[in-house]
């Protein structure tokens, strides 16, 4: 298995990734200004296979209609000399002030109109470029005070707006969908739909819920001390996992938007494999861009950005390739029969069978020795062993 990226591994890039000056709470920006069609050449030259932006990464806020037309078009160009394509786009509706409330859910109603119309502009651009996937941050949806803001209807509101953009999508025929990506707190205090969870369940709630999905990121429900990988095989059992934030976190605290896999690497493993492989009863992996949303440390300068572009898309492939061989070895399916992992996916009923056949069934109550059942050991820790021994390769 080769650890050069190429196109058929779907790696794509936020514009803000690289191009982050990395101007921070405490300091000014350490690198200067990325030209975005630099941006684009670079990542070819890397092997990704796309870019994506919100609409004020490429054109700044405010730009007059000849100055957005000229950098879109030049920013075009950049797209047919390298095949480098836009497989997903966003908006903007955290920096400028005017969206310090919010934007779909903004107290103030003309505010919640006029980010309606900034997100319709791109969701107009999306199309342009051919994007497939449009996804929704909320960064500054929330509150940091419980009593200045009404739950219940920032909640509508959203839904309201939600609600919109796909009547728009589809009168135009665009044929978007729209992921959510859910994060607890960062910039607001407290985020609405701070998880995974949150955000499926409100998907939901919808009027075209099979047009709504989830965009969740490695570091957002870590930052909740949350499980990414169990987060994402429940997004793909419930078919919601429209998109993917790839990055790296440790645990509980700012959001770090490390290089992925160098957060919780273990954690970055099990996914991978999930991603790749599927679950061990058969259920599906995931088959769109593998999209990397990290921050290029402040430490670094541009040779130190695209070190750690490419360190993603290494982390990636070494764990796709670890994760293939953890698969085909022999004592690893030895140690997942005595696990029992596989069993799992055996409906605990027969097939037909009724409440009432297991009610007469002596052998799942009368007849079952429930102390011999407590005292079998499972051998998780040396599954879980043999799986370290490949990423680490110590055998
Ligand atoms: C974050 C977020 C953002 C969003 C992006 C898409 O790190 O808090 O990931 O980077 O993904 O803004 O809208
Ligand atoms: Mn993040
Ligand atoms: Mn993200």
């Amino acid at each position: 298995m080769s650890l050069q990226p190429t196109r058929e591994d779907k790696f794509s890039f936020g514009l803000w990734t690289i191009g982050w000056q990395a101007r921070d709470a405490f300091g000014d920006a350490s690198r200067p200004e990325l030209d975005p069609i630099e941006a684009v050449h670079k990542l070819a030259e890397l092997g990704a296979y796309g870019i994506t932006f919100h609409d004020d990464d490429l054109v700044p806020f405010g730009s007059d209609a000849a100055t957005r037309d000229g950098i879109i078009a030049g920013f075009k160009k950049a797209l047919e000399e390298t095949g480098i394509i836009v497989p997903m786009v966003t908006t903007n509706t955290f920096t400028h002030p005017l969206f310090k409330d919010g934007a779909f859910t903004s107290n103030d109603r003309s505010v919640r109109r006029y980010a309606l119309r900034k997100i319709l502009r791109q969701v107009d651009l999306a199309a342009e470029l051919g994007a497939k996937t449009f996804v929704l941050w909320g960064g500054r949806e929330g509150s940091e005070y419980d009593v200045a803001k009404d739950i219940y209807a920032a909640l509508d509101r959203y839904r309201e707006g939600l609600n919109l953009l796909a009547q728009y999508s589809e009168d135009k025929n665009y044929g978007l969908r729209f992921a959510i990506e859910p994060k607890p707190n960062e910039p607001r205090g407290d985020i609405l739909l701070p998880t995974a969870g949150h955000a499926i369940a409100f998907t939901q709630e919808l009027e075209r819920p099979e047009l709504f999905g989830i965009n969740p990121e490695v570091g957002h429900e870590q930052m909740s001390n949350l499980n990414y990988t169990h987060a994402i095989a429940q997004a793909l059992w419930h078919d919601k996992l429209f998109h993917i934030d790839l990055n790296g976190q440790h645990g509980p605290k700012f959001d770090q938007d490390l290089v992925f896999g160098h957060g919780d690497l273990l954690n970055a493993f099990s996914l991978v494999d999930l991603l790749e492989n599927g679950s061990w009863g058969g259920g599906r992996g995931y088959d769109g861009p593998r999209h990397f949303d990290y921050k290029p440390s402040r430490t670094e300068d541009f040779e130190g950005v695209w070190d750690s572009a490419a360190a993603n898309m290494r982390m990636y492939l070494l764990l796709k390739e670890r994760a293939a061989e953890f698969r085909a070895d022999p004592a690893v399916q030895e140690a997942l029969a005595y696990s029992k992992v596989k069993d799992l996916s055996t409906p605990t009923l027969n097939p037909g069978e009724t409440y009432a056949d297991l009610l007469n069934d002596r052998s799942a109550w009368e007849d079952f020795d429930a102390d011999a059942a407590g005292a079998q050991g499972y051998g998780f820790v040396k599954l879980h062993q043999l799986a370290i021994d490949h990423v680490v390769r110590a055998s």
